[in-house]
C-alpha cells in the first residue's frame, strides 16, 4: 500500500512550498533602499568565493526541498546575473521534477543573458524597475544605470520566450511616486505584469520610516483614477501580490502590501543565503547554518531532519507584528538573503 507523507507544516500550520536562493551578495546597483553606497562602499567586505555554496551544493539542497513539497524555486541575490555561469545552475535546477523555476534581476545584464537562461530551462522572470525617467532611476540605483538598459533586458526576455515577465517597482514617498502612473501607462497592454511593492523596513541600513511608505491602497486609487481596475482571484494560496485587471482589457497589475496588509498567515517561503544558511523569515536576525553539515558530509536523511525540524519550529510573522516587534532587532540585509 502506498503511504503519503503528511505535509510538513510549521508551528502555525503553514506548509513549506517556496524556496528562494540567493546566489551572490554582490550587486552592480546601489539602490538607496537596499544597498546604500555609504554602507556598501569600496571597503565593504563581500563574501569570499569559498564561502559561497557551489552550484552542486545548491542543487542538492533544492532537490531535498523538492522532496518536502517545495515546488517554487526563485534565484535572487544581490544581483543573480553577476554570478558566473548562473545559467549552468539554472540548467541543474531545471532538472528537478515539477520545479517552477524563476529569477529576480535588476535587468542590467538581462539583454545579454536572456536567451541563455531560457535555453538552460528558466521558465519566467521578474525584473525590478522603479522609474521610467533616468533622473529618478539613476538617483535610486545610484550606479548610473539607465532605464533603456533595463527595458532592453525586458525586451530580450520577451523575445527569448520567458513568460510571464513581471516587473517589480518599490514605491517610496517623495522619491518615485510619479513612477506609478508612468510605469502603469508603459506596461499596460504589453503582456508584462507590473507589480508595486510597498517600501519595507528590511535590513538595518535603509533608514526606513512609516511615512516613506506609499500604501497599496493609495497606489490602487491613483491608477484606478485613470484606468479603472477590478480585483482578480489569487493564482495560488499564499500569493504575495493582490491582483487587479484593467477593466478595459489591458492586462493585470499586482500590489504587494507587506506593510499595510501583511501576508504572514500564508507565508510558505524559506530563504537560502549565498553562504548556505536558511532563513525562515525575511526579517530574521539569525539563520540556520546548513553549509557546515553539508560540507562535513551529512547524508540526505540528516539534512532533511535538520530542515524539517527547523520548519516545524517556525513561528515567524514579522510583518503582522511589526509595530510591537522590537524595532531595534538586528535584521539581516535583503541583498544577503534575497528579496
Ligand atoms: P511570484 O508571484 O510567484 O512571481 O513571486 P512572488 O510574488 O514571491 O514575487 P517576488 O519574488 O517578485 O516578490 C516580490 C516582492 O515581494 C519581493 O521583492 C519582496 O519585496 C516582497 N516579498 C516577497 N516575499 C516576501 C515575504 O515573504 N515577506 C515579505 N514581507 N515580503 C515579501
Ligand atoms: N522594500 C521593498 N522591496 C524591496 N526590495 C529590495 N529592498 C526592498 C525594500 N526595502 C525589492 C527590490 C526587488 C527585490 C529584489 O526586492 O525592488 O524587486
Ligand atoms: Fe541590487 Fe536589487 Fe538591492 Fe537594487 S534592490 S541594490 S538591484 S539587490
Ligand atoms: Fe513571511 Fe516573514 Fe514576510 Fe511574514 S514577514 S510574510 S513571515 S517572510
Amino acid at each position: 500500500m502506498k503511504t503519503t507523507l503528511p505535509h510538513l507544516q510549521d508551528a502555525l500550520g503553514r506548509p513549506l512550498q517556496d524556496l528562494r536562493i540567493s546566489v551572490t551578495d554582490r550587486c552592480n546597483f546601489r539602490c538607496t533602499y537596499c544597498m546604500p553606497r555609504e554602507i556598501f562602499g569600496p571597503d565593504h567586505a563581500f563574501l569570499p568565493r569559498p564561502a559561497l555554496l557551489t552550484f552542486e551544493e545548491i542543487t542538492r539542497v533544492a532537490r531535498l526541498f523538492g522532496t518536502l513539497g517545495v515546488h517554487k524555486i526563485r534565484l535572487t541575490g544581490g544581483e543573480p546575473l553577476l554570478r558566473k555561469q548562473v545559467e549552468s545552475l539554472v540548467g541543474q535546477l531545471a532538472e528537478i521534477p515539477g520545479a517552477d523555476l524563476t529569477l529576480t534581476t535588476n535587468g542590467a545584464l538581462l539583454a545579454r543573458k536572456a536567451q541563455a537562461l531560457k535555453d538552460a530551462g528558466l521558465q519566467r522572470i521578474t525584473v525590478s524597475l522603479d522609474a521610467l525617467d533616468d533622473p529618478t532611476f539613476k538617483r535610486m540605483n545610484d550606479a548610473d544605470f539607465s532605464v533603456a538598459q533595463v527595458l532592453q533586458g525586458i525586451e530580450a526576455a520577451q523575445r527569448a520566450g520567458l513568460h510571464p515577465i513581471k516587473v517589480n517597482a518599490v514605491i517610496q514617498r517623495g522619491v518615485n511616486e510619479h513612477a506609478i502612473l508612468d510605469l502603469a501607462r508603459h506596461f499596460r497592454g504589453s503582456g508584462v505584469i507590473l507589480r508595486f511593492i510597498e517600501f519595507m523596513d528590511v535590513g538595518a541600513t535603509n533608514g526606513w520610516q512609516l511615512d516613506d511608505v506609499v500604501s497599496a491602497g493609495e497606489i490602487q486609487q491613483r491608477i484606478a483614477a485613470h484606468w479603472p481596475l477590478a480585483p482578480l482571484d489569487p493564482n495560488a494560496p499564499g500569493e504575495v501580490a493582490q491582483r487587479y485587471r484593467y477593466c478595459d482589457g489591458a492586462g493585470e497589475i499586482g500590489l504587494i502590501a507587506s506593510v499595510t496588509r501583511p501576508f504572514c498567515r500564508n507565508c510558505s517561503r524559506i530563504r537560502l543565503s549565498t553562504d548556505g544558511s536558511l532563513f525562515t523569515c525575511l526579517f530574521a536576525s539569525q539563520g540556520f547554518d546548513l553549509k557546515t553539515p553539508l560540507r562535513a558530509g551529512a547524508d540526505d536523511a540528516a539534512l532533511l531532519q535538520a530542515i524539517t525540524s527547523l520548519w516545524r519550529q517556525r513561528t515567524d510573522r514579522y510583518s503582522e507584528i511589526r509595530s510591537e516587534a522590537a524595532q531595534d532587532q538586528r535584521k539581516i540585509e535583503m541583498s544577503y538573503i534575497g528579496g
